[in-house]
């Protein structure tokens, strides 16, 4: 087994144990998150040392290029589950439930999120929103699923939101995010993600919260942070939210890689030799001969 890395209080040889989420909360460390949706970008974010990786219906947008997250079915968001897992050894994945597949009752959320642990092999599931999410995630954590809840900024009801926007801006407003935090954890959840709320907003229910949050344009007060794979890569071609920071430029690398295939290919500069399979002279010569004497006794060839 491989030696224990000092972060960790428990080490097993694998997986990162959702308890050490807690500690590196309580040792004043931060949690390193990131959406991912596919097996490469599984294992890239698991060689970067991510300590979870979401599978976001952020999907819906940033790779399937719909409007909204609102479209997002199960069995999208179950596939993605599958392909990262298959990329990430020890991160934790967490897959979110789409919208429609928790809003229903209590027995619908805890059989579709069985599915994502049980078919996709997510270690976790998030649901959106206070309100009736709370007895969502209470029936969730109870069969004995790890559930993460996410306020502020809930794509999944934008439109009641009134759009993209950052939530938590009045005293009211802000109260009602840190209550809707206080009900999710005493629920049961694990973790909050607390999205494009005020930086104040954030670090009030950082403290005031037990379990650690998780912060997308929320401020450097939170115990972590997660970002969406395409906006902070540079490989999405709309406008990105302000509390994005690009770490890459994959799209401007993509087009210019792209730009440069197609000339190639239109010269007839690509293929070379190296990307060329040969064959043993003898069936070489083997092979002209027959078709040369194949089309002399058929006329038709
Ligand atoms: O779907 C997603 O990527 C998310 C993050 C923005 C937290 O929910």
């Amino acid at each position: 087994m491989s030696a224990k890395p000092p972060r960790y209080a428990s080490w097993t040889a694998g997986k990162l144990p959702l308890p050490e989420l807690l500690e590196i909360k309580k040792r004043g460390e931060k949690i390193v998150m990131v959406t991912a949706y596919d097996a490469p970008s599984g294992r890239l974010a698991d060689a970067a040392g991510v300590d979870m990786i979401l599978v976001g219906d952020s999907s819906g947008m940033v790779v399937h290029g719909r409007e909204s997250t609102v479209p997002v079915t199960m069995d999208e968001i179950l596939l993605m589950t599958q392909w990262v897992v298959r990329g990430a050894k020890r991160p934790l994945v967490v897959a979110d439930m789409p919208f429609g597949s928790y809003e229903v009752s209590d027995e619908q959320a805890v059989a579709n999120a069985v599915r994502l642990v049980k078919e996709g092999g997510a270690d976790a599931v998030k649901l959106e929103r206070g309100g009736t999410t709370v007895s969502r995630v209470r029936a969730i954590a109870d069969a004995g699923i790890a559930v993460m809840g996410h306020v502020g900024l809930t794509p999944q009801t934008a439109t009641v939101l009134g759009g993209f926007k950052a939530q938590g801006r009045t005293a009211d407003r802000a109260q009602t995010v840190i209550d809707e935090a206080l009900a999710l954890e005493a629920a049961g959840c694990f973790a909050i993600v607390l999205e494009a709320v005020p930086a104040a907003v954030a670090r009030a229910a950082t403290q005031a919260l037990r379990i650690p949050t998780i912060g997308i344009g929320a401020g450097g007060d939170t115990d972590g942070q997660v970002l969406v794979w395409h906006d902070m890569l540079g490989y999405y071609e709309g406008h990105a939210p302000r509390f994005v920071k690009r770490y890459a430029d994959l799209g401007d690398v993509i087009t210019e890689a792209l730009g440069r295939y197609a000339e190639e290919v239109r010269s007839g500069a690509f293929p070379e030799e190296q990307h060329t399979y040969a064959m043993p002279e003898e069936e070489l010569k083997s092979f002209e001969t027959g078709i040369t004497a194949d089309s002399a006794t058929d006329p038709t060839k």
